[in-house]
Order: structure tokens, then C-alpha cells, then sequence
């Protein structure tokens, strides 16, 4: 359909024109919010103790066949859909009783593990088997088959990173699920920790060109180790304490194509500076109790709870007992796009004027109904 100029050539009413746009599936873009769009992830911090009983509910109430992984997921009470935690990443509670397990598929969403509770289990990728413990990093590559089993004889419960709003928003999302319900075991346990988990040292016969890291586990012992080793000649960074990067120790790259995983270590009564920087950042807490600042708002935090600092929000924080951080950031996605900008606070000597503290908010009102899984198939 085309436009009709009007009768005579005069000039044409606004709201006539404007409907003419829209009957062509148009918009003039000033009418639009454009860039002026604000973020709808809130800052928000989810506490372990609330979870907890509701993951061994279900444990009652679902069985693992029926729901493939038995999870509960962390929503952010600012955003439409009610899974997600941020705008770009999605912070989900898993739990696995002894003896069960949860069935082998891929995606093309990167995603990671950060173990809470239980010893035991597994989780195995394209063959591999890495037994999990407290604190340990998992990763679980784009497209890579995976399946998680426990064979200890308590339950495990552990933290699931993934990407997927990010993924949606680009429409690449590819889901499938292997023909058996574990793939099989092609690979010794743990091979990847024998050859990726140096350090320094990497073979040298590898060629790994991919775009994630080929280390499955990150052990917290490990980790924990080199924090503390750190710790006793330096302060780290002004703004996260000593903090270090889980690599690819192949490119000294992210964990994750799209994922960027840390541990921080922040040492008792130390308070960190306060900066913004672009790129979400979901926060867990392996180790400690304290409290961030975001946004001039004070979120306590103990052991085992998940909080969000949405892009451009100021963040600061401040241990209590000695605190370990676990944090992923989709800063991967926006670095290379030239889009991470980074300040620090420069008045009050970088520490925020606090306005409030957090309180749980009421659950929107989302629309309801269950919605299916939107994925293409491959
Ligand atoms: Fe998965
Ligand atoms: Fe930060």
C-alpha cells in the first residue's frame, strides 16, 4: 500500500500522516523511546535461605524425568519475563538427589556452575566426567552435550550461569536432546583438569581453537590457594579486592564466549571503591558475610546468596569476615563492540551516600500462564 500525499498537495494533518506510517508497519522513530530507553534489570539480591527448602520441595513434588533439570530460577522483579535475573544472563538454582540423573542435551547458551552445597556429583561434557565440590567453577560450553549425575549420597546444589536472554536476543537459540540419557563416557574423569588445569603450563601439543576455555572445573582449593597467596603483597584492585579472572588458559580469554567469570577476595572490615561500569554482573557468595552498595542502597549479603548489579550501576563492597565473590558479567558480548565504558566514583573518597537498604520487592504481575520453550531445533 502506498502512501497517499492528501488532496491538493496540502500539507497533511500529524495524526493522519502518523497513521498512514503505522498502516505500512512504520513508526517515525522520534515517537519511539529510542535511545532514551532505560535498563529494566534491577539491582536485587535473592537469599539462599529462601531457596533452600523450596529446591528440596521440589525434589518431592517434581521428578527429575519430568523436569529434565529440577531448578529454580532467580527472576528480577524488573524484567517482563519472570526468568531471567538480568537482561542478558540468567542466575538459576539446580539440586540432584544420590542416584539421580539429569538427562544429556547441548544449546547453543553458554553456561556455568558454581557448586553450593553436596559432594558427589558430576557433571560431564562431550564424555568427561569432573566431580564437583563446594565452590568450583564448572563450565559447560555453548553446543557441548552435557549431563549431570550424583553418585554420592547427599544432595547437591548448585548455581547454573547461562546466557540465554542474550541468545533469544539474537535468535540463535539451537536446543537438543541426546538420543540416550547419558552420553558416553569417552574421556578419563577430570582429563581436562590434567592438562588445562597448570596454570602457566599448557600443552603444547593442544591446538584448541575454540572460543571458550577447554578446562572444565576450576577447583575452589585451587583458586582459594592462589587468592590467598595474593593477598599477602598487595590489595588487589581498589574496586574488587583480589580479584582474579577464570581464563581460558589457552588465549588468557574469557571462561565463556560470552561470559566472563571472576573470584574476589575481599579481606574483613576491607571496603572496596565504589565505580560503574557497563555490563551486568551477577554476584554469588562463596565464602563470608558483608554488604554491597549499589546504587546508593545497602544489600547485606551472608553465604550462598546470589545478587545482580545491573550496567551502570554504582557498586561497592564491604566484608564483614573474610568474603569470597563469585561474579560472571556478560562483558565479553559488549567489550569487543566497543561498548564497556568504565568511572570511578570520585567525590566522598569513592564511597557512595547511602539512601535506603534493600527490601525484598512484591512479584509483578507477569502476565501468568506456562510458557513453553522457544528454540529451534538443529
Ligand atoms: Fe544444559
Ligand atoms: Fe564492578
Amino acid at each position: 500500500m502506498g502512501i497517499d500525499a492528501g488532496s491538493g498537495g496540502k500539507v497533511e494533518d500529524l495524526h493522519f500522516f502518523y497513521e498512514q506510517v503505522k498502516q505500512v508497519h512504520g513508526r517515525g522513530l522520534w515517537q519511539t523511546e529510542g535511545t532514551a530507553k532505560k535498563a529494566a534489570t534491577l539491582p536485587y539480591l535473592w537469599k539462599f535461605e529462601d531457596f533452600r527448602p523450596l529446591l528440596f520441595k521440589a525434589t518431592e513434588m517434581v521428578p527429575i524425568e519430568l523436569a529434565e533439570r529440577r531448578v529454580l530460577v532467580m527472576a528480577n522483579p524488573g524484567i517482563t519475563s519472570d526468568w531471567q535475573a538480568s537482561s542478558t544472563m540468567l542466575a538459576n538454582l539446580q539440586i540432584i538427589l544420590p542416584g539421580e540423573v539429569a538427562r544429556s542435551h547441548r544449546h547453543s547458551a553458554s553456561a556455568l556452575r558454581l557448586v553450593i552445597e553436596g559432594t558427589g556429583a558430576y557433571t560431564a561434557v562431550n564424555g568427561e566426567k569432573s566431580y564437583m565440590e563446594p565452590g568450583d567453577f564448572v563450565t559447560t560450553p555453548n553446543w557441548t552435550w552435557h549431563d549431570h549425575g550424583n553418585e554420592g549420597d547427599s544432595a547437591m546444589i548448585w548455581l547454573d550461569g547461562l546466557d540465554v536472554p542474550l541468545i533469544q536476543a539474537t535468535e540463535t537459540n539451537f536446543y537438543e536432546v541426546y538420543e540416550a540419557e547419558q552420553y558416553p563416557i569417552v574421556t578419563p574423569d577430570d582429563m581436562s583438569i590434567r592438562l588445562f588445569g597448570g596454570g602457566a603450563l599448557k600443552p603444547s601439543w593442544v591446538k584448541h581453537n575454540q572460543y571458550f576455555s577447554p578446562l572444565l572445573n576450576y577447583k575452589f582449593t585451587k583458586t582459594y590457594e592462589t587468592l590467598k597467596a595474593m593477598s599477602e603483597h598487595t590489595d588487589g584492585s581498589p574496586h574488587d579486592g583480589i580479584s582474579v579472572e577464570y581464563a581460558n588458559p589457552m588465549t588468557g580469554g574469557p571462561a565463556l564466549a560470552t561470559i566472563a567469570c571472576f573470584a574476589s577476595l575481599l579481606a574483613p572490615g576491607l571496603r572496596t571503591k565504589a565505580h560503574r561500569h557497563t555490563g551486568g554482573t551477577i554476584y554469588h557468595v562463596i565464602k563470608g558475610k558483608g554488604r554491597s552498595i549499589i546504587q546508593g542502597k545497602v544489600f547485606h549479603w551472608s553465604e550462598k546468596d546470589t545478587f545482580v548489579v545491573p550496567s551502570w550501576h554504582w557498586h561497592e563492597h564491604q566484608a564483614e569476615s573474610e568474603s569470597v565473590l563469585f561474579s560472571y558479567s556478560d562483558s565479553p558480548v559488549i567489550t569487543p563492540l566497543g561498548l564497556y565504558y568504565e568511572e570511578a566514583l570520585k567525590e566522598d573518597n569513592g564511597h557512595q551516600k547511602i539512601e535506603g537498604t534493600f527490601e525484598a520487592l512484591p512479584v509483578p504481575e507477569r502476565g501468568g500462564g506456562v510458557q513453553q520453550r522457544r528454540t529451534h531445533s538443529k
